[in-house]
């Protein structure tokens, strides 16, 4: 556990909120939180601009933000995000998982997105002093979490098309029960032929908010057949199997060893995917990260090779597949249980996240 903290670049100022949610109303929101739904009473905000970098680093109460119609972000869609989650232990305190890789990542994002990158003190900063400013938002009901969602958007006033001079990056925290209506039960996905979220040399390594706007259509594809998330093809060949629209792949063949989807270009490279990847192989399991074709699951299943599959994500954690349907066809079967390496993957992982299991890969950033 990595219990340093060093000193930022940046002072945060604190404007606190004047009309914080009362404790009661805090206490409703909490044993129920759902996903996404609820907001805490403040955000953290910095803004950038091309002459004075990062400046003006605060807590300020939550509420709109005042943007000029103008704003390129509004415009060409300069947008990047990360999610990650603060987790509340028995004793109280208060971790997160794995900041300095949403940084890194939030960094190439915004490469990719010609958008200002962030340095990493900074990124942990922001989320530190926000969830201290909002610990009470931290519920500790069993798989509750305060998720966090960092964002950065282009917010310079003019329609010329290049990268944007002026920016502005927050983080807003949202409590947070299971992302699945069904919780840990085994979802379908649904395979999209016709439609990509991500293309050669295009954005999909990214964590940006053009590439979720091109998943809609197939995910509401996926949902109009009873399906809970999408999955989707390479989009050169069409043929191999590349990520959900909000979480990473992977397949358990039964010598216990797992595939997952090698990062293409065209992936999102998943923390928990990394995570996962790494417990799985203290346990002793074989990863495979290579090209994994449908037919390859297809065949797999039927000839009882392969005997599990998971998505996984920060929202999701680790979810059961108990089906994958597409035009035509349907491979394993929705009312499959769940796994039992997928399981005790998600146990591992879990067990780590909220500090029931020591952490040997330093893992966790305490916030509180
Ligand atoms: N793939 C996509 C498209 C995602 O949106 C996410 C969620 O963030 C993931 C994969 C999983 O990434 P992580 O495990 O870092 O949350
Ligand atoms: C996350 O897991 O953090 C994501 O961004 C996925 C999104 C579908 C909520």
């Amino acid at each position: 556990m990595n219990t340093e903290s060093a000193q930022p670049s940046l002072a945060f100022s604190i404007n606190r909120s004047t009309h914080p949610r009362s404790a009661e109303e805090r206490a409703t929101i909490l044993a129920k939180p759902g996903f996404g739904q609820y907001f805490t009473d403040h955000m953290a905000a910095i803004d950038w601009s091309i002459e004075q970098g990062w400046h003006d680093a605060r807590i300020q109460p939550y509420g709109p933000l005042q943007l000029d119609p103008a704003s390129s972000v509004l415009h060409y869609g300069q947008e990047i995000f990360e999610g990650l989650k603060a987790y509340r232990h028995a004793d109280g305190s208060i971790w997160t998982f794995r900041p300095d890789a949403n940084a890194a990542r939030l960094q190439r994002s915004a490469s990719r997105l010609a958008l200002p990158q962030l340095p990493t003190d900074l990124f942990v900063e922001s989320i530190k002093q926000l969830v201290q400013t909002d610990a009470d938002w931290v519920p500790s009901a069993p798989e509750t979490s305060l998720y966090l969602r960092p964002f950065s958007i282009a917010n310079e006033s003019f329609l010329g098309v290049r990268a944007a001079q002026r920016a502005a990056y927050y983080v807003i925290a949202s409590p947070a029960g299971a992302y699945f209506a069904k919780g840990v039960a085994p979802v379908s996905i649904w395979l999209s032929t016709e439609l990509n979220r991500a293309g050669r040399g295009g954005t999909g390594a990214a964590k940006c908010g053009g590439n979720y706007a091109a998943s809609l259509v197939p995910q509401q594809e996926a949902s109009d057949n009873g399906c809970s998330q999408v999955l989707f093809l390479d989009s050169v060949e069409g043929k191999y199997l590349e990520e959900l629209g909000g979480m990473n792949l992977f397949l358990v063949r039964k010598d216990g060893s797992l595939l997952t989807p090698a990062l293409s270009g065209s992936i999102l490279e998943g923390i928990t995917r990394a995570s996962i990847i790494q417990l799985a192989r203290d346990r002793g399991h074989e990863v495979e990260e290579r090209r994994i074709t449908v037919e390859e699951w297809r065949e797999g299943v039927a000839s009882g090779d392969i005997v599990e599959a998971f998505a996984c994500g920060t929202a999701a954690v680790v979810t059961p597949i108990g089906q994958l349907k597409g035009h035509g066809f349907a491979i394993g079967n929705p009312d499959a249980p769940a796994g039992k390496i997928t399981m005790e993957l998600r146990q591992a992982l879990t067990d780590l996240q909220y500090g029931r299991a020591p952490d040997p890969h330093g893992w966790l950033v305490r916030l509180v």
